[in-house]
């Protein structure tokens, strides 16, 4: 199987990403697991993927916590810091998260917090958080209803990339995540833009549920490990070029925040946040590629409610709200709106 190895220079905080098909079942070769592993992931996660990390490593402990945004709490993360100190780890021992974005993003604050920071490597088995949420070093539990409000930059040491590991996840689950790889093409990378307009997903779909790898899904995830490695090393603590990477978050984190109880997927939202910040242009090529995905292209919440969250959201940065434009692909703008003009926009696109 092809190995692709993505190198992220940060210094003293340098990384490998590996992105392979059954990299997973190689885990005892590319980690360094000989010594006390704490393996943590999720109800969702088929268990022989812990299980097999858990196999390889000296001596280990897998914790599994309820699948779900909920999980990502002050309990479940002092639960893992127990967990730590009653298996007797020490500072030269490690966690590995075996999961999506709420355990990577968990398991990686307790890396970083137990003993003054620990080893920690993150085996991502979503598309979201494969092409996403494990790369860059961004860990957090939520707080009081508030999203990632505690955390810590914290670098793992490796990650592993098993695309072969996505088969098991619902079309939906896929899409949601594949909303990410499309923000990140918009904004930077013209061709792996192009790309996704002449996917076949329907195809491709039908080789990952038979168990093979999609070449053409790798070579989104590699796109955007290669964006996103790009993005991270210039700025990994989000001064400025990493905040790109919220475009369509703003109003989509929104329109998330008024359809909660609708089960809508954070990618889903961000599909359709992206929308009102293009220029027709773009919109028209994007239109098609989130149809494609099974992305929505249509919302009729309540402009006041969605701009209620929004500003909520935002209130820190006074009046004015940063925002990402697209008006080519594969380019960006920035430009600080009033809450009135992205209201604007949202409502002149949505619901005109
Ligand atoms: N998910 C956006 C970032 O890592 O900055």
């Amino acid at each position: 199987m092809n190995r692709e190895t993505i190198t992220l220079p940060l210094g003293v905080n340098s990384y490998d990403i590996v992105l392979e098909p059954c990299c997973l079942g190689q885990a005892g070769d590319l980690l360094n697991l000989n010594r006390k592993v704490l393996v943590v992931t999720d109800s969702g996660v088929p268990a022989s993927y812990a299980d097999s990390v858990a196999a390889a490593s000296l001596a280990a402990e897998v914790v599994c916590i309820p699948q779900g945004e909920a999980s990502k709490n002050f309990d479940h993360f002092r639960m893992l810091l127990s967990r730590m100190l009653a298996f007797g780890m020490g500072r030269g021992d490690c966690v590995v998260a075996v999961g999506g974005g709420v355990v990577g993003d968990m398991s990686g604050f307790a890396a970083a917090c137990y003993m003054r920071g620990i080893d920690f490597y993150n085996i991502p088995t979503t598309v979201l958080s494969q092409v996403d949420s494990s790369i860059g070093g961004k860990t957090a539990i939520d707080l009081d209803g508030i999203k990632n409000v505690v955390g810590a930059f914290y670098q793992p040491r490796r990650v592993l990339i098993d695309p072969t590991t996505l088969s098991t996840l619902s079309r939906r689950q896929i899409s949601n995540g594949l909303a990410e790889a499309v923000k990140m093409a918009l904004c930077f990378d013209q061709e792996a833009f192009a790309r996704f307009e002449s996917l076949d997903y329907e195809a491709e779909l039908a080789l990952l549920a038979s168990g093979r790898p999609s070449p053409a899904l790798i070579r989104i995830i590699s796109d955007a490990l290669h964006t996103k490695r790009d993005v991270v090393e210039k700025d990994e603590k989000e001064q400025g070029l990493r905040r790109v990477l919220n475009f369509g978050h703003t109003l989509g984190h929104g329109i998330e925040s008024v359809n909660v109880k609708n089960g809508m997927l954070h990618g889903e939202c961000v599909a359709l946040g992206m929308l009102p910040m293009c220029s027709d242009a773009v919109r028209e090529r994007l239109l098609p590629v989130l149809a494609k995905l099974g992305l929505p292209t249509t919302c009729d919440s309540d402009p006041d409610q969605v701009m209620q969250a929004v500003v909520h959201d935002k209130k820190k940065f006074g009046g004015k709200i940063r925002s990402i434009l697209v008006d080519a692909v594969g380019t960006f703008t920035e430009k600080e709106l009033t809450p009135e003009e992205l209201r604007q926009r949202y409502t002149g696109f949505f619901l005109s």
